[in-house]
Order: C-alpha cells, then structure tokens, then sequence
C-alpha cells in the first residue's frame, strides 16, 4: 500500500458509485479505494470483489472507524446523506457527497456545521460545474466578460424521464424532479450568476402524468427497483429573487408533453449573455450585435470533479462546491416546494 496516496471509500455502492464515482476515482494515480459500504452487503461485497477493495461493510460506522481512511464518497439514496455526513465529519472523514445534499434545510445545515466544526473538506458533488463548457462561461463571468448578470433562465425538461426506484418514494428521495435533477440546473446557474443571496420563491409543482406506461422510452433505474411507489411531483416551475436584485426561471420535469431538452441555462448579463447547450456567447463588438460559439472539447465531468476533490484533500485547499453552497441550493429547493403548497411567494 502506497502512504502517499489518498485513501478513499465508498459508501452507497448502486448505480452512481458504480458508473461515476468508483471509476474516476480508478483513473487516479495517486488514490486508492480502501473500503467500501452498502446497507446491501452482497452489494458491497460484489463491488469490493470487482475493484479489489479491501474493506467491506454493511455498517457506515465500520467503515469510518478505519484510521487510514481519508475521505468518503457518499453514494446513498438522499435520505442517508445526512446522518452519514455527519458521522464522516466527526470521524475527521473529507467528504464528497452527491446532490442533493440532503432532505431539507434543517439537515443541510447541520451538515454544513459538522463539517465546519470538524475542519475537513466537505464537497457537493455539483458535476455539471466541472463540464469544460460550464467551466469557460464560469471564466468569463469572474472576468467580468457579462457585466452585471442580472436575469436567467434554466431548466431541463424530460418527457418521459422518471426514474425507477426509490426517487418516487418520498421518505427516500425528499422529491421528484425539483430534487433530483432541477438540482443540478438551479446550481449551476446560480453558481454562474455569482452566487447571490436567495431571497424568496415562488413556484407551482405538478404531479399528472409522471406515474406513465409509455413504451420505447429509456430511464434511470436504481440498483433496488422494486416495491415503486410515485409520490412526487413529475414537474414544477418556480420564481427565484436574490438580493442582489436579480432573478432566475426555473423549469423542470420528469415526465411532459412538450419537447425533451438537455440541462440548459441562459445567463443575462449587462454587457454579454451566454447559454448552454448549445454554448454561445451573444455581445456587441464595434456596434455589430455577435453570436460566438467558443471551440472547446468536452471533457468527463465526473473524472474531473474527482480529481478536484483529491487536489483539495492533498493540497489543504478550499473546494469550489463547499458545504455552504449545498445549503443555498437547498434553500432554494425546499422553497420551491414549500410556495408549491402553500400557493404563494415565500421568503427564505
Ligand atoms: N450526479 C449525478 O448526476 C447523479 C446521478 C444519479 C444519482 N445521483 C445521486 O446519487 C445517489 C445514489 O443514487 P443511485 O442512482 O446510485 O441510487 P442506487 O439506488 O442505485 O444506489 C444507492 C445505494 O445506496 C445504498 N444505501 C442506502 N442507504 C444506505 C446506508 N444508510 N448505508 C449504506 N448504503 C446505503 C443502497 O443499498 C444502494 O445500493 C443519490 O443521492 C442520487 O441523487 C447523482
């Protein structure tokens, strides 16, 4: 065993450590997974097996009782993400843990607190901020290429696009499409945006045709994909102040009738504007209004927001998802649901 490399472990070993997380962490040089975890021990065990990982365990505890291990990648359904955090901080575990960070607000902020209070790194795994186009608009922004970004819009629309598993159970997953994937959209964009202060929201939800029969359509499954229930929205819209004074539109869906998109966000900004996808930047250069579309290769996002979490852990530095921003966003996503039932605006 190499003392120089940082000691890894994976704790929720389904679809997300499979096809994300243990892989990019593989790629690395300087990593080693130590141990991995999951409430399913044949899971875990076949896992270990496959990626020659040497401790298994169906208990978190165990595996942050380990000394020599550094950091934790949590994989669990949202409904663990908590507790477990919280153990790995107090354990003086770094932690790189999937969105959403957590149920609701209460939890993220004892999360964010563990994590201060135990001085170790603790990073949302907010991945579209590591794709290479999400990455050059952010650039640009910090150059001030946009001026004042003032207004935005984003969202992802799914036609038929709900997930199978637990995401539809609402003691698992804390939500439906606002949770899951708005997740994604509402961070980037307010991450462009500079990351102002959220002030209130304003939304609807919906829940009509998400639990469909649709045949020719792909989704997500989870590894446990029995005993479904559907007890989420399929789609919703919201209204974001922030005290800056600037706004953000927000749609989502799992399932509607109307075109399929990607994760799209349109940023607006005194001097230029961008967007993704497709990545353009709009401007006036010698008075002629321009639309660019600046030549990058796209890069694996994953690999990339794993090698920064390593960095960080080596280096002592601070991450650029930390704990703080995941509380924002889930501000802002309890909010949504939150104006959803109660009809009207709310301030956060
Ligand atoms: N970043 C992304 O784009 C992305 C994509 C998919 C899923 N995710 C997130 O990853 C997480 C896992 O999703 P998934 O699709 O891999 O689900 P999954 O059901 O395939 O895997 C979750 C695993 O966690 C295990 N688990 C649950 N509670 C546990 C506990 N207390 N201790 C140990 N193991 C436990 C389950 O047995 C299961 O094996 C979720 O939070 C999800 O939102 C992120």
């Amino acid at each position: 065993m190499d003392k120089n490399k940082v000691k890894v472990a994976i704790i929720g070993a389904g679809n997300i450590a499979q096809s994300a997380h243990i892989p990019s962490y593989k790629k690395l040089n300087d990593v080693e997974i130590l141990g991995v975890c999951d409430i399913n021990l044949d899971r875990a065990r076949d896992v270990a097996n496959r990626y020659d990982i040497k401790y298994v365990s169906d208990k978190y505890q165990e595996i942050l009782d380990i000394e020599e291990i550094d950091a934790v990648s949590i994989c669990t359904t949202n409904d663990a993400h908590a507790e477990i955090a919280i153990a790995a901080a107090k354990a003086g575990k770094h932690i790189l843990c999937e969105k959403p960070m957590a149920m609701n607000v209460k939890e993220a902020e004892d999360m964010t607190k563990a994590a201060r209070d135990n001085n170790i790194i603790f990073m949302m795994g907010f991945v579209n901020r590591f794709r290479a186009d999400s990455k050059l608009i952010k650039e640009l922004a910090e150059a001030g290429k946009f001026g004042e970004i003032y207004y935005a819009k984003t969202g992802i629309l799914r036609r038929r696009g709900t997930p199978l598993g637990w995401f539809t159970n609402l003691a698992k997953s804390g939500g439906g499409p606002v949770i899951d994937i708005g997740v994604h959209v509402i961070d980037l964009t307010w991450y462009f945006m500079g990351k102002p202060k959220p002030i209130s929201v304003s939304a609807a939800t919906y829940s009509k045709i998400g639990d469909y029969k649709t045949k020719g359509v792909s989704r997500w499954v989870a590894l446990d994909a029995d005993n479904i229930v559907f007890e989420t929205e399929d789609s919703a819209s919201a209204f974001i102040r922030f005290e800056n004074g600037a706004t953000m539109t927000v749609d989502v869906s799992w399932a509607i009738n109307g075109k399929e998109t990607g994760v799209y966000s349109y940023i607006y900004g005194t001097k230029a504007g961008a967007s993704l996808e497709p990545l353009m930047i709009y401007d006036e250069q010698e008075n002629y209004l321009f639309d660019s579309a600046p030549v990058i290769n796209s890069e694996n996002s994953f690999v990339n927001e794993i090698s920064h979490f390593i960095e960080c852990i080596q280096e002592g530095k601070e991450t650029i998802a930390p704990a703080e921003d995941g509380l924002e966003v889930q501000k802002i996503l309890n909010g949504i649901y939150d104006s959803a039932k109660l009809g009207k605006e709310v301030i956060l």
